[in-house]
C-alpha cells in the first residue's frame, strides 16, 4: 500500500505531471461557444469612443457595432449583449422602446451582421440579446421610473418593461435580459412576449444580481446619470439565500436562463443557483472585474492572460453554462 515507507496512500499528483495529463483530467473547459461578449452602441456618435476605465473596450457607433459583432460570430462566440446609450434621455426613457431607438437600431445592425458570417462560415454565429432596463434611457439613471416620493416604482416601471422587450423582439432580438431587479417583471414580459406573437423570444434573467461596487467602470460605459445607489431594488451582497429565492422566483414566472451578478464576488451564490436550476445558468463578469485584472496587467503586477483565464474558469466550475465576459473575443482566440 504505502511507496517505499513513507506513508503516502496515494500521489495525486500523477495527473499534473504533463501538459497532455492535465489536459485530459481537467474538470472545466473553456468553449467559446459559452462566452457571451457585452457590447455598447451610442447613438450620434461618428467614431468609436474608448471607455478610459475599461481599457481596450468603446462605445460603438452603429458601423463599427456591424464589424464587431462580426468579429464575435467569426471568433464562435455563443452570444452578444447590447447596451444602447440614447442622445435624449427622459423620465420614463421614451428612447428604451423606440422602434427606432439606439438600442433597436443596434439590434437590427447586429442580427444582419451574424447572418452575413453565417453565410460566409456556415456556422452558427451569436445568439443577439439586449438588456432590457431603463438606465441608459432614463434622466435620473435609475432602472425604473420614478414615484412622486423619489423611490423607483416597481409596478409601473414593469409596463415599460413590457414595451421595452417588445420593442427588442421586434428589431430582432433573440434574448431580452431584463437587468433591473423589479419584482415580477418575467412574468410580465413572458406575458407581453407571447401576446405580441414572440413566445419563441428567450428571457435571460438577471435573477441574483447585487448592488454592487464593481459596475463602477460600466457607468462610464453608458455615461450613466444616476445620483445615488440602486440598493432599494438591487440585492444586498450579505445575502446569499435571498438570491436562490431570486432565482426560484424567476423560474417559476418562466425564465430560460437565469443570471448571477457579478460573477467573481458570487460564486457561492452560482454554484448553489446551478444546484437548483433545471434551465442554463449564465454569470456576468462585470466591468469592475474586468478593470480591475486590465489595470494590475498594466502595471505588471499581474499575468494578464494567466488572470482573465483562470478568473473565468473559476466562474464556470462554480456553476455557470455561460458567462458574459468582456474579454470574450480573446479567450476564444487563446483556447482555439
Ligand atoms: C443595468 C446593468 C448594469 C450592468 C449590466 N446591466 C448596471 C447596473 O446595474 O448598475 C453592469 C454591467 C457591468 O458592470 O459590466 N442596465
Amino acid at each position: 500500500m504505502s511507496t517505499s515507507g513513507t506513508g503516502i496512500v496515494y500521489r495525486p499528483r500523477r495527473l499534473r505531471t504533463t501538459p497532455r495529463m492535465r489536459r485530459l483530467a481537467a474538470e472545466t473547459r473553456l468553449h467559446a461557444a459559452d462566452l457571451v461578449l457585452p457590447l455598447f452602441v451610442k447613438e450620434g456618435l461618428a467614431e468609436p469612443a474608448p471607455i478610459t476605465s475599461m481599457p481596450g473596450q468603446v462605445q460603438h457607433t452603429e458601423a463599427t457595432l456591424r464589424d464587431a459583432v462580426a468579429d464575435a460570430a467569426r471568433a464562435g462566440l455563443g452570444g452578444v449583449m447590447l447596451f444602447g446609450i440614447p442622445a435624449e434621455r427622459d423620465a420614463t426613457g421614451t428612447a428604451g422602446d423606440d422602434p427606432d431607438g439606439v438600442l433597436q437600431r443596434g439590434i437590427r445592425v447586429a442580427r444582419e451582421a451574424v447572418a452575413e458570417v453565417e453565410s460566409e462560415t456556415g456556422r452558427p454565429g451569436p445568439v443577439v440579446m439586449a438588456d432590457t432596463c431603463l438606465d441608459e434611457f432614463t434622466d435620473h439613471g435609475h432602472c425604473g421610473v420614478l414615484a412622486a416620493d423619489g423611490t423607483v416604482d416597481n409596478d409601473a416601471t414593469l409596463d415599460r418593461y413590457a414595451a421595452m422587450a417588445v420593442a427588442q423582439a421586434r428589431a430582432g432580438a433573440e434574448v431580452v435580459a431584463p437587468s433591473g431587479m423589479m419584482d415580477g417583471q418575467v412574468a410580465v414580459i413572458r406575458d407581453a412576449l407571447d401576446d405580441a406573437g414572440f413566445d419563441q423570444v428567450s428571457i435571460l434573467a438577471y435573477s441574483a444580481k447585487y448592488a454592487s461596487a464593481f459596475y463602477g467602470p460600466f457607468r462610464e460605459a453608458v455615461d450613466s446619470a444616476l445620483q445615488g445607489d440602486r440598493r432599494t431594488y438591487q440585492m444586498d451582497a450579505a445575502n446569499a439565500r435571498e438570491g436562490l429565492r431570486e432565482a426560484d422566483l424567476d423560474l417559476a414566472e418562466g425564465a430560460d436562463m437565469v443570471m448571477v451578478k457579478p460573477a467573481g464576488t458570487s460564486l457561492d451564490v452560482l454554484r448553489g443557483v446551478a444546484d437548483r436550476s433545471d434551465v442554463p445558468v449564465a454569470a456576468y463578469q462585470v466591468s469592475g472585474e474586468y478593470a480591475m485584472i486590465e489595470a494590475a496587467a498594466a502595471n505588471g503586477w499581474i499575468d494578464r492572460e494567466g488572470a482573465v483565464l483562470e478568473s473565468v474558469t473559476a466562474i464556470k466550475r462554480a456553476g455557470a453554462d455561460v458567462v458574459l465576459t468582456y474579454w470574450a473575443n480573446e479567450i476564444a482566440e487563446w483556447i482555439k
